[in-house]
């Protein structure tokens, strides 16, 4: 509100002296933000609650006042222009900031109902079931099984106990059976199932993220976070990335950063715009936002004159 003293400025239509409108330095006109276009309304239980998140690096305040509720086994797509805080906030929800020296973070994350950032909160257990696909993909230089297998081993999730020896199963078949299961729900096993034992890195860029995607779900995530999955992939693989990031949304909570708006038109339940500033400017059901958009702000982005 301090920018803004000056009740002028508080229109949609300010204007200077000149009858020119404001504009910021990525050319959106200046708009005061208002809090009911930042308010959707949903069925269903929220996942991940939100409250006044501000995070800073340094000097730099990167986030201004975030509050959002993400609705479980959905796609929630953010979207907005380079720098303005998207990659920042999606790593706020599994405290993967804490890992820049630089940062900090006030307000509060609940996730489950449970805030994220009170003390003692296991950060191993936290990021397992708060996964994370990152842009490029980034596989382990060891065979397509191990990748899958290493999580839930090093966890010590992988069954290796009593109950295989019940069931008279070896370890290894308990392992298969979970690389199996991860890479048909990654839609990767048609096209590796005969090369398990091969290196990762000789898959295609497409097959390495879903891969990835496998990975993820190997430690039995609630929610996946992906920043620009599918950016560095050309059309096909990243048309496979959209069809399985729709499909795990009907077990999984999906939270993708996009800078393709197609993209999030296509695959997303809901979408939340952030704009320079850091500021979440509006969230609400994707056709809306794209479709009839409240903020003159976020018209503007999605219609191509800045960003
Ligand atoms: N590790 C970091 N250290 C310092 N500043 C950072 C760091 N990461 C991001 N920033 C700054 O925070 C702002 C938001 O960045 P980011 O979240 O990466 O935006 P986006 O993902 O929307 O492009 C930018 O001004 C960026 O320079
Ligand atoms: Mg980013």
């Amino acid at each position: 509100m301090s920018e803004n003293q000056n009740p002028q400025t508080q229109t949609d239509t300010a204007t200077t002296g000149t009858d020119q409108p404001l504009t910021t330095t990525t050319g959106e006109s200046v708009e005061q933000t208002r809090d009911e276009w930042r308010e959707y309304e949903f069925e269903g239980e929220s996942k991940m609650t939100v409250e006044n998140l501000d995070v800073y690096y340094g000097d730099d305040h990167a986030l201004k006042d975030v509050s959002m509720e993400i609705p479980e086994q959905s796609v929630t797509a953010l979207i907005g222009p380079s720098g303005c805080g998207k990659s920042t906030y999606l790593r706020c929800l599994n405290r993967m900031n804490d890992r820049i020296s630089s940062a900090r973070i006030d307000g509060t994350v609940r996730f489950d109902g449970q805030d994220i950032y009170q003390d003692g909160v296991n950060l191993v257990e936290l990021r397992k079931r708060v996964g994370m696909v990152f842009q490029s993909p980034n596989p382990f230089p060891k065979s397509i099984r191990q990748n899958i297998a290493y999580g839930p081993e090093k966890h010590g999730d992988l069954d290796t106990g009593l109950l295989a020896r019940l069931l008279n199963r070896s370890d290894e078949e308990e392992r298969d059976r979970l690389v199996e299961r991860c890479l048909r729900d990654a839609a990767l096993w048609d096209e590796v199932n005969d090369r398990l034992d091969d290196n990762a890195l000789g898959l295609s860029g497409g097959q390495q993220q879903r891969l990835c995607i496998a990975r993820c779900l190997s430690v039995d995530p609630e929610i996946i976070l992906m920043d620009e999955p599918a950016s560095a992939l050309d059309p096909i693989a990243t048309a496979k990335i959209e069809d399985l990031i729709e499909d795990l949304s009907e077990e999984y909570t999906v939270v993708i950063v996009t800078h393709n708006m197609q993209q999030a038109a296509r695959i997303s339940d809901q979408t939340a715009v952030f704009l320079t500033g850091g500021e979440l400017v509006e969230y609400g059901e994707t056709d809306q936002v794209f479709e009839d958009p409240n903020s003159e702000r976020v018209e503007d982005y999605i219609s191509g004159k800045f960003g």
